[in-house]
């Protein structure tokens, strides 16, 4: 049956990827994107389905900020929103490390404003895309929808703000609204702060990668369109007011994952420049997701890690126009120069 989805944060690495998901997915739908276009979200990331014949007619970009009632409001009543996913966030540790207001403003108030309008303006579902860091760090085990929330930085922090308000709200009034805890996503329109496309963007210019520490951490890696075809499944079959983790089993230390891509573009070793960990006692030493309760309601990850890497790999080197004019940016170089100046010196 035709919906329209709004998709908040439509203009950034997944919520991008899932609008390509829709599209493809449910022919039947209309997906209206609302989006701040902060640093991290650019028109060019969602430029081929806003200009491909296939995909323009059913797709509408609104500028704006999910903070901004009148705004999230007025785009609900006059696009007839069925449903909400909500991508937008300010989503990096690192960042949020050196200032952690903005994360409070739209992780946490943001989620409000649309919960608020989703039961005011009689929204029938909205899913809150979180995150598998609202739970801290796990030395062993697995973290369950069961585990205890325990947060280390500003922005997982954040994040677990926005779901205590989808949890509140549902209990209190009943709202529509559920959540999804997902690991570390890569594939391809990452903003190149995050591990593998900072990485990746670097490497290919012969220039050092700063791995924190020694690398030991652990990190639960997922293809992106696993995470969105999870997000989809949770939507779509999803019981209200629940949270389900979403993983595939991806597990490896950072150092593991920083071989991998010097060995997928043939650099060595040598580009590694181990760096006093920035993060400090915030940096969560391992991330382990147990999908079992999104598995027994039928969803299966499609995608294994080694091989979307080098697929992703592959996709920052034959996209380099997208990522290098975002590495141009005067924001961009003032957060790398800001953050690690310092520790990368010369290197920088
Ligand atoms: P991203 O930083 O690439 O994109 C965020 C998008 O939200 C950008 O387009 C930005 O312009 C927009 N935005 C930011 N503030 C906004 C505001 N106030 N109003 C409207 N739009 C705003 O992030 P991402 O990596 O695509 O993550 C998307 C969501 O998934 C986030 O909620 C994040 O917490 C969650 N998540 C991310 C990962 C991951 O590995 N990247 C894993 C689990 C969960
Ligand atoms: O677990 C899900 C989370 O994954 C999401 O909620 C976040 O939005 C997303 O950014 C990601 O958080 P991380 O902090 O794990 O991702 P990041 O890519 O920043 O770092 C991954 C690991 O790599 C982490 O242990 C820190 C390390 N790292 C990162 C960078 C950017 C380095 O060693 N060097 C670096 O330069």
């Amino acid at each position: 049956m035709s919906k329209t989805l709004l998709v908040t944060g439509g203009a950034g690495f997944i919520g991008s990827n899932y609008c390509r998901y829709v599209l493809q997915h449910h022919p039947d739908y209309r997906i209206v994107v609302l989006d701040a276009l902060t640093y991290a979200g650019n028109l060019s990331t969602i430029a081929d389905i806003q200009s491909s014949p296939e995909t323009a007619s059913r797709l509408r970009f609104y500028p704006g900020k999910i903070q901004d009632e009148t705004v999230v409001n007025g785009i609900i009543e006059a696009e007839r929103v069925d449903y909400i996913v909500n991508f937008a966030a300010e989503s990096h540790n690192d960042r949020s490390i050196l200032e952690p207001g903005s994360f409070i403003q739209t992780d946490v108030y943001g989620v409000f404003v649309l919960l608020d309008a989703v039961r005011k303006r009689g929204v029938a579902r909205m899913l809150q895309v979180s995150t598998d860091e609202v739970y801290g760090t796990i030395n062993e085990g697995q973290f369950t929808e069961q585990s205890p929330l325990e947060p280390n930085t500003p922005y997982s922090a954040s994040k677990t703000g926005g779901e205590m308000q989808v949890r509140a709200q549902h209990i209190t009034y009943g709202t529509p609204a559920l959540v999804t805890r997902c690991g570390n996503n890569y594939g391809p329109y990452q903003y190149p702060e995050k591990l593998i496309p900072f990485f990746v963007t670097r490497l290919m210019d012969n220039r050092k990668v700063p791995l924190y520490g020694e690398g030991n951490q652990v990190r639960d890696w997922i293809y992106v369109m696993d995470h969105c075809s999870g997000i989809d499944h949770v939507l779509h079959h999803g019981v209200l007011g629940e949270a389900y983790n979403i993983g595939s089993q991806g597990e490896r230390t950072n150092i593991e994952v920083t071989e991998l891509l010097l060995n997928c573009l043939g650099k060595p070793a040598s580009l590694i420049k181990r760096i006093p960990d920035p993060r400090g006692g915030a940096h969560d030493r391992r991330y382990s997701v147990n999908a079992d309760k999104l598995t027994t309601l039928g969803w299966q990850p499609k995608h294994t890690f080694e091989e979307m890497l080098e697929e992703t790999v592959r996709w920052y080197v034959d996209h380099q126009d997208w990522w290098r004019e975002i590495v141009r940016k005067p924001d961009y170089q003032d957060f790398v120069h800001r953050f690690y100046g310092k520790s990368l010196g010369e290197d920088l």
